[in-house]
């Protein structure tokens, strides 16, 4: 049972440092390795294995081909200026194989988690002589995992697998007692700039998680772009969280007077303070608007736009 550190609770000067005292010890003599997404939880762990082991870790951005527009050369670039060096591996095309035909969303899920962690770390511990994962996993990716509510892509002691006889590594999580509030008092006091501990959370199935249907490559790229379009568009808006969603299905639509049997893009802004729950932000409907007409104008195909009025719970934040 992990004991809750409430926001509000945190001292995030002594947090940090029986974090980088916990982490050297785990770590003792050994190289640890850990995955930058540049999510506010793997920025925080990044600059607090930093701190912690100085040289005797290295961290890597994986390339998944699920990121959003420019994603890899800005995280690089924004942690380049804070003095981490960051490796990128492109993994793109083992993640797309994993993907393929897969539309069932624990399914998919479950591909990346395996991709993930069996394939493309089990050789990046293997080629560096890692001995340990540091991760990012926060309190609420726990919770929703154990209770059987969405497989989140990284958690694994709680549901009974242990990761050194799964892939051949150990993990480390300092921020498992926290929440995404916590999360970002923790990231603010390591350094970290705003625009990344401010950044809204992104899950680590990325956009596949807002792809209903098949992630293929295509379908990635529209869901792509029309991410790009709503966080433009909202990203003035202070709410917790906004994304765009490619539906399954298609509706018939009308272009230069022809028939095109067009794609769905759903539109989802939420209001919330832990993730734990979450409502619709009331948008003025003139925002709405201006939605619609950028995603229709910007990404090829789409001929439907509609906005998610449901609370967490029944919804989820995600749509898979
Ligand atoms: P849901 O969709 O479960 O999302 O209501 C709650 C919050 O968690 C994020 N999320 C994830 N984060 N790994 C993560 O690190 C995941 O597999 C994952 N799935 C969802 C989601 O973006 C939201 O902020």
């Amino acid at each position: 049972m992990i004991r809750e550190v409430k926001a509000k609770d945190l001292n995030a000067k002594r947090f940090i440092e029986e974090q980088v005292q916990a982490i050297r010890t785990a770590v003792g003599g050994d190289l640890a390795i850990n995955a930058l997404s540049g999510g506010v939880d793997s920025s925080t762990v990044t600059m607090l294995g930093h701190r912690a082991l100085g040289k005797q870790i290295k961290t890597v951005f994986i390339e998944n081909g699920l990121m959003r527009q420019g994603e890899p050369q800005q995280v690089v670039g924004l942690f380049r200026k804070l003095g981490v060096t960051v490796e990128v591996v492109d993994a793109r095309k083992e993640f797309f194989a994993a993907l393929k035909g897969l539309t069932d969303p624990e399914e998919k899920r479950e591909a990346i988690t395996q991709t993930f962690y069996k394939r493309v770390f089990g050789r990046l511990v293997k080629d560096s002589g890692a001995k340990c994962l540091l991760q990012g996993t926060i309190l609420t990716d726990v919770d929703e995992t154990v209770a059987g509510i969405k497989r989140q892509h990284n958690v694994f002691e709680q549901l009974g697998i242990d990761p050194q006889k799964a892939f051949g590594y150990r993990i480390i999580e300092p921020l498992i007692a926290l929440r995404k509030d916590g999360v970002r008092k923790i990231g603010k006091a390591l350094g970290l700039p705003a625009e990344l501990f401010n950044r809204i959370p992104f899950p680590g199935p990325a956009l596949a998680a807002r792809v209903i249907g098949e992630a293929t490559p295509e379908r990635i790229e529209t869901v792509r772009k029309a991410t790009a379009v709503v966080e433009r568009v909202l990203g003035d808006t202070g709410a917790f969280q906004y994304m765009a969603i490619l539906h399954a299905d298609r509706v018939t639509g009308i272009r230069e007077r022809r028939r095109e049997f067009g794609q769905q893009i759903e539109v989802r802004c939420w209001d919330s303070v832990d993730a734990r729950t979450a409502v619709p932000t009331r948008l003025p409907f003139n925002r709405l608007e201006k939605l619609a007409l950028e995603i229709i104008k910007e990404v090829p195909g789409v001929v439907s736009v509609t906005y998610q009025l449901a609370p967490k719970p029944p919804c989820t934040m995600e749509a898979v």
